[in-house]
């Protein structure tokens, strides 16, 4: 199992480009599923998760190429074979569950394995299948597996969230385009992925409005054709490389990066003493003399600060000058990078959804793993500043959601490789 190993370095200079989303394009992928006409996309990342997604989509039946390296995918499902996603399958990514709105939406009926629980918490589904029963679809659960059938077909229908979910906000907009009649989602997630799958679904001939906002209303149409749709860029991966300079200092341009994307997160890094700015080609941030400061934090849908940038803010806040306070609001059990942060010497207290991190001067490199990914990457972003060698193991975590980061932090001036070894 291959290790990243970091020695801190000094700061950071230079520019990192930002690939396309991986949660963007986990849900536009399954979009193939509505229509017989081919779907490309283009600016994907190059992650095993995506590539877990076109294992799912080809054991349905649907093609799925990569093509420029990856870059862009080529998917077409005009005869699906196969309704079941397995659990084999499933088990390995919960976003698998995106599958479910749309193949019942087209083909009338769908059999998917339960995701189960994962690292971050118990994570259920009942809000994708509370939307997709609203829109008439009848559910059997049976043996760890939703068989959903429509004989008739799905029915608009008003869909009223109890919580924002942005996985059941999406399987209900993908399985609406194709309901008959109006389907209104209230309390809908507003996340920049939502709006590119809407974008990418208006392409193929949806009629949706609204995204963005908290409702989102769409007509249903007998069919959707074929279309070409560039992913969004991937905002978590841009406030991920955004904190490397805030962490070790320096100054970094991040390509392609833009403010509207992550503005809750702007605003706690400038709060820290961070300095972020706009360039013709995307952002820069710049942290030149002493420690940041302590901030507090609370993780919110978005427009808030994002769960998904909780523990990397952790590794930030680690190094500051006094207390800082982070809630976790989105997932219980999203701590799990604090005891592994605590021994680089990091001051970490924990209490239910509440972390409390008293900043040091300096933190110590150690051997750390972590159990998922944005825990992963936070202590390579520790790594950039302790002293000495931090080696990350369980680097497949990473993998999921991070294309090359060694290459593209190395570019930077970081000290940092992949090595191979045993785990
Ligand atoms: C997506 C992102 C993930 C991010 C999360 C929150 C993808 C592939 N993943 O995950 O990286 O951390 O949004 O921004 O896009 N919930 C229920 N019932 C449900 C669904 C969700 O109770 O049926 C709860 C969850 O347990 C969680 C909260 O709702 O507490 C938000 O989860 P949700 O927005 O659905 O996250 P995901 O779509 O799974």
């Amino acid at each position: 199992m291959d290790r990243i190993v970091v020695t801190g370095n000094g700061p950071l200079s230079g520019q990192i480009p930002i690939a396309g989303a991986k949660n963007a394009c986990l849900t536009l992928m399954p979009a193939t599923l509505l229509s017989d006409e081919p779907l490309t996309l283009t600016n994907a990342p190059r992650l095993s998760d995506i590539r877990t997604m076109t294992t799912l989509l080809q054991s349905l039946g649907a093609e799925v190429s990569a093509l420029n390296d990856g870059r862009v995918l080529a998917l077409s499902s005009h005869g699906l074979d196969n309704h079941t996603a397995d659990y084999d399958i499933v088990r390995k990514m919960r976003a698998s569950i995106l599958v479910l709105g749309p193949m019942l939406a087209r083909e009338g009926h769908a059999v998917v394995s339960l995701p189960g629980g994962c690292a971050i918490g118990a994570r259920p589904v009942d809000l994708h299948l509370k939307a997709l029963e609203a829109m008439g679809a009848e559910l059997d659960l049976r043996e760890g597996y939703v068989h959903a059938r429509a004989p008739s077909g799905l029915k608009g229908a008003i869909v009223d969230f109890p919580m924002v979910s942005v996985g059941a906000t999406e399987n209900a907009l993908m399985a609406a385009t194709l309901a008959k009649g109006t389907t209104v989602l209230k309390n809908a997630a507003r996340e920049p992925e939502i709006v590119d799958l809407a974008r990418c679904l208006r392409a193929m001939g949806a009629a949706i409005e609204g995204e963005g906002t908290g409702e989102i209303t769409i007509e249903g149409v007998d069919r959707l054709h074929g279309a070409t749709h560039p992913v969004v860029i991937d905002r978590i991966e841009l406030g991920t490389y955004m904190l490397a300079p805030a962490i070790a200092g320096g100054s970094v341009e991040l390509l392609g990066g833009q403010m509207s994307l992550i503005g809750a997160f702007v605003e706690k890094l400038e709060e820290a003493g961070v300095s972020v700015s706009e360039t013709q080609a995307g952002l820069r941030v710049e942290r030149k003399n002493g420690r940041v400061k302590a901030v507090d934090v609370a993780t919110a849908p978005f427009p808030g600060f994002p769960t998904d940038l909780q523990a990397q803010m952790m590794a930030l806040l680690c190094f500051a000058d006094g207390v800082s306070v982070l809630e976790e609001r989105i997932f219980e059990n999203r701590f799990m990078h604090a005891p592994e942060l605590m021994r680089m010497g990091a001051r970490i207290d924990v209490h239910g959804g509440t972390a409390k991190v008293t900043g040091v001067e300096t933190l110590k490199g150690a051997p750390v793993m972590a159990t998922d990914l944005r825990a992963s990457v936070s202590l390579i972003l520790a790594g950039l500043a302790a002293k000495g060698e931090t080696v990350v193991n369980r680097v497949y975590h990473l993998d999921r959601g991070y294309e090359r980061v060694e290459e593209k932090l190395s570019a930077v001036g970081a000290k940092i490789e992949r090595v191979q070894g045993d785990d």
